[in-house]
C-alpha cells in the first residue's frame, strides 16, 4: 500500500483520502485529474438537431486528443443511437457532413472515476455507420467526459445531445395555406392557425387544391371569397337588361337566368368568378356581402340559408355603411320567388327586410337574367328602389362565406 512505502504528511494524506472518496478505485495522482482538466465543447451547431451543413469538422490538425465535456447548447452528452442500434444521425447533423455519435446507447451506470471504451459511428449518406472510431467515456461526479481523438474521417464531427431551439419549428403552421401540400380547409382554418395571416390568395382543399382569396381583416377575418360580380347595365339599373354577371351554378331557372356561369374561385374582389356552389356550404354557413354601391352586411342563418339555398329568416348585421342613405338597415329574410318572375322561377337569392312598409322589400337581389323585367336590387333602404350609390367608377359586389 501506498502509505506503507512512503511516509506521508498529514496534508498529503487528506488529499489522498479525498481523492479516494471522489473517484473510488481510480489511481489518484497529485496532478490534474481529467474530471477537473477537460476541454469544453459548447457550440450550438454541435447539437445533433442542428441540421444545416456548416462544413464543421473534428478532423483538422488543430484538434488534439483530449478529455472533452459537452456543455451548453451543444448538449450535456455525446449523441447516441436511440435504443440499441436503432436510428442514426443523418447528414447533416451538428453542422457536419459526417455526424458522429455513439453506436450504442449511452452508458448510464458507470462508477464515478471509471472509464469505459465505446464506439463512435460516423454516418455517411444513408449508411449509419460508415466509419467507426474508439473513444473513452468517463463518469465524473454528475457529468460525463469523453476522450476524443481527431476524427478519422475528414469532415466527421462528434455531435452532442443538444436540441436546437428554433423560433417556430412547426413547419406546417408556418406554411399553412401557402402551398398545395399545406392546403387548408378554409380561410377560417388558416386564420385560426396563423393569427397574423393577411388578406390574399391561399391554397385550399387537400384533395383537389385550388387557390382562393381570403379576407383576413373584416370582423376577425377568416372569410373565403366565393363570388365576385359586376352589372351588365349599371347605367340603366332598373332595365330588364341589367343583371349580375357572371352567376354561380346555384339552382336557378336556366331558361331565364341566361348569364354565363362560373365555377372557378375568384382570386380577388375584382376577379369576376364564382366558386362551385356545391362547395360553399363546406366553407361555412355565415355569409357576408360587400358591394361598393350598397352597405356591407353579414348574416347568420335563422330558418333560411344561402348556402343551402333555402328560404327563411336570417340574422344580419351591418358591417359598414356604404350608400349615402338609410344607414344601419339590414335584411332579415331570404326568399327565392321574387315578384314578377315568370312561372314563379327562381333567378337568384333575394334578401329582403320583411318589416318594410313598401310592397317590395328587396335589399339585395342577386338576379341573373336579362330575359325578365326584373333587375338586381342593391337598395340600402330595403324598398326595391334606386337608393344605391351611383357615383362609383366600377360598381361591383362580392359574397364571402365563413364557418
Ligand atoms: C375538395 O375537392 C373535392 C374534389 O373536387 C370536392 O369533392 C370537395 O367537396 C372539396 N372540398 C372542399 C372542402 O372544398
Amino acid at each position: 500500500m501506498l502509505w506503507q512505502a512512503k511516509k506521508l504528511t498529514i496534508t498529503e494524506m487528506m488529499i489522498l483520502l479525498l481523492c479516494l472518496f471522489l473517484f473510488a478505485e481510480r489511481t489518484c495522482g497529485y496532478g490534474d485529474h481529467p474530471c477537473s482538466d477537460y476541454k469544453k465543447l459548447s457550440e450550438a451547431d454541435r447539437a445533433a438537431t442542428y441540421q444545416k451543413l456548416m462544413r464543421k469538422s473534428d478532423s483538422r490538425r488543430s484538434w488534439k486528443e483530449h478529455w472533452y465535456r459537452f456543455v451548453g447548447k451543444a448538449g450535456d452528452k455525446i449523441a447516441s443511437m436511440e435504443g440499441d442500434g436503432k436510428g442514426c444521425l443523418m447528414n447533416p447533423s451538428c453542422g457536419a457532413k459526417f455526424p458522429g455519435y455513439l453506436m450504442k446507447k449511452h452508458p448510464g451506470n458507470l462508477q464515478p472515476g471509471t472509464n469505459f471504451e465505446a464506439t463512435v459511428c460516423f454516418s455517411k449518406g444513408k449508411t449509419c455507420c460508415a466509419k467507426t472510431q474508439r473513444i473513452k467515456i468517463m463518469k465524473c461526479k454528475d457529468f460525463f467526459i469523453y476522450k476524443l481523438p481527431r476524427s478519422c474521417l475528414k469532415r466527421g464531427r462528434y455531435c452532442g445531445t443538444g436540441i436546437e431551439k428554433k423560433p417556430d419549428c412547426d413547419k406546417k403552421k408556418l406554411l399553412f395555406g401557402l402551398s398545395k401540400t399545406y392546403a387548408a380547409k378554409s380561410c377560417k382554418e388558416i386564420k385560426e392557425l396563423r393569427k397574423d395571416a393577411e388578406s390574399g390568395v391561399y391554397w385550399m382543399n387537400k384533395t383537389n387544391p385550388i387557390q382562393v382569396y381570403c379576407d383576413m381583416e373584416t370582423e376577425g377575418g377568416g372569410w373565403t371569397l366565393v363570388y365576385s360580380y359586376i352589372f351588365t347595365n349599371f347605367r340603366s339599373f332598373r332595365s330588364g337588361s341589367n343583371s349580375l354577371t357572371p352567376r354561380p351554378n346555384w339552382p336557378v331557372s336556366d331558361q331565364y337566368a341566361n348569364i354565363p356561369i362560373s365555377t372557378e374561385a375568384p382570386k380577388s374582389e375584382t376577379d369576376l368568378n364564382a366558386l362551385d356552389f356545391k362547395i360553399w356550404k363546406k366553407l361555412g354557413h355565415e355569409f357576408m356581402v360587400k358591394s361598393n354601391i350598397n352597405h356591407h352586411i353579414a348574416c347568420k342563418e335563422g330558418t333560411g340559408s344561402l348556402v343551402e339555398f333555402k328560404q327563411g329568416s336570417l340574422n344580419c348585421r351591418i358591417i359598414k355603411n356604404i350608400a349615402n342613405k338609410c344607414h344601419n338597415y339590414v335584411p332579415d329574410q331570404l326568399i327565392l320567388h321574387s315578384a314578377g318572375n315568370p312561372a314563379q322561377s327562381t333567378l337568384g337569392p333575394d334578401l329582403i327586410r320583411s318589416q318594410s312598409s313598401s310592397f317590395l322589400k328587396e335589399y339585395y337581389y342577386f338576379e341573373a337574367s336579362t330575359r325578365t323585367r326584373n333587375w338586381p336590387t342593391h337598395d340600402p333602404c330595403r324598398t326595391n328602389n334606386l337608393n344605391h350609390r351611383t357615383d362609383v367608377a366600377r360598381p361591383r359586389g362580392n359574397i364571402y362565406i365563413r364557418e
